[in-house]
């Protein structure tokens, strides 16, 4: 008789729970891939890394440690490759997939990643409250680079060669400049395809290789300037809000984003309450918004 035997514990049986158990880990969590914002590094993430061992527990998260606080001004395109190599060999190791949780300018950073490599292994990309659409505000974080509140002046800082080693000034969409961001801003416009260039096809195909995109914001963020931005909104040349699908990246599917979205596969999740350093360690935006879509 076998089986009584297994059950009271020998060593077989401890070893084929071991394994069981593994498998079941395996299969049931994708890695998730956690990419800070900036001023920031893995250290503000250790809540949400919590939450998510909490609710789904053996989950491999990666906290990427790279270009962290100051150095989070580095250029996006220079962050990208250096993101890229961190994050690849994990997607590797994960034949389902993982999942990208990528915070404020984090989101950005993703958002190229995606697009820009042909075979990034990725389930879900999780944006949480990101400047997907451009910034233009005066906010903590400008006043940390430029000296004023200078939001109508910073372009003539931003839309050149020099700026655009700066992380902000590739993000930083000035209404009112709209010839000079798309001439002299070398990463939104290109990245969003507003700014024709010979890999917007390529480009598109790689960003639709997700199964689900994630956008979650609120209104009452303070920093992401306008906070529609987080869900690929932003102001026409009177500041008033043009939603996603108004926008001309979206009508003309510039990047695959009316393709996701005519497949069901855009959610947007929009939360009151919840200032910009918060979204990571709200557990209410934990549960409301991401918990769901980590299996
Ligand atoms: C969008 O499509 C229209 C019509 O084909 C075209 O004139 C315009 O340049 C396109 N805009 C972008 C950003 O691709
Ligand atoms: C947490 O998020 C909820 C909405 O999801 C919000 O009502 C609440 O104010 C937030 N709390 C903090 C401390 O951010």
């Amino acid at each position: 008789m076998q089986a009584p035997q297994i059950m009271r514990g020998s060593p077989v049986s401890l070893l084929l729970l071991r394994l069981l158990l593994t498998g079941v880990c395996i299969d049931a969590y994708k890695p998730v891939i956690i990419v800070h914002g900036i001023f920031d590094g893995p250290k503000q993430f250790k809540t949400l890394s919590m939450y998510i061992d909490k609710v789904h527990p053996g989950t491999q998260v990666a906290l990427i440690d790279l270009y962290d606080n100051l150095a989070s001004l580095k250029p996006l395109w220079k962050q990208v490759q250096g993101f890229r190599k961190a994050i690849y060999p994990i997607t590797q190791k994960a034949p389902d997939g993982v999942h990208l949780l990528c915070f404020s300018q984090g989101g950005l950073i993703c958002r190229a990643l995606l697009s820009t490599t042909p075979d990034l292994n990725v389930d879900t990309f999780i944006s949480l409250s990101s400047p997907l659409a451009g910034q233009y505000g005066d906010t903590d974080y400008l006043k940390r680079v430029f000296p004023e509140n200078m939001k109508k002046k910073v372009y003539h800082i931003c839309y050149n060669k020099l700026g655009q080693k700066i992380s902000i000034c590739d993000y930083w969409n000035d209404p009112h400049q709209q010839t000079r961001y798309l001439q002299s801003n070398n990463f939104l416009p290109v990245l969003n395809g507003v700014k024709p260039h010979t890999n917007i096809k390529a480009w598109r195909q790689n960003f639709l290789r997700i199964k689900k995109l994630v956008l979650i914001g609120g209104p009452d963020d303070d920093v992401i300037t306008p906070w529609q931005s987080s869900h690929f909104g932003f102001y026409d040349s009177n500041e008033n809000i043009v939603e996603m699908k108004n926008q001309e990246f979206y009508r003309n599917d510039t990047f695959g984003l009316k393709t996701l979205d005519a497949r069901g596969d855009v959610s947007v999740c929009v939360q009151p309450g919840v200032k910009h350093v918060m979204w990571h360690s709200n557990f209410t935006v934990f549960t409301n918004c991401i918990e769901k879509w980590l299996t």
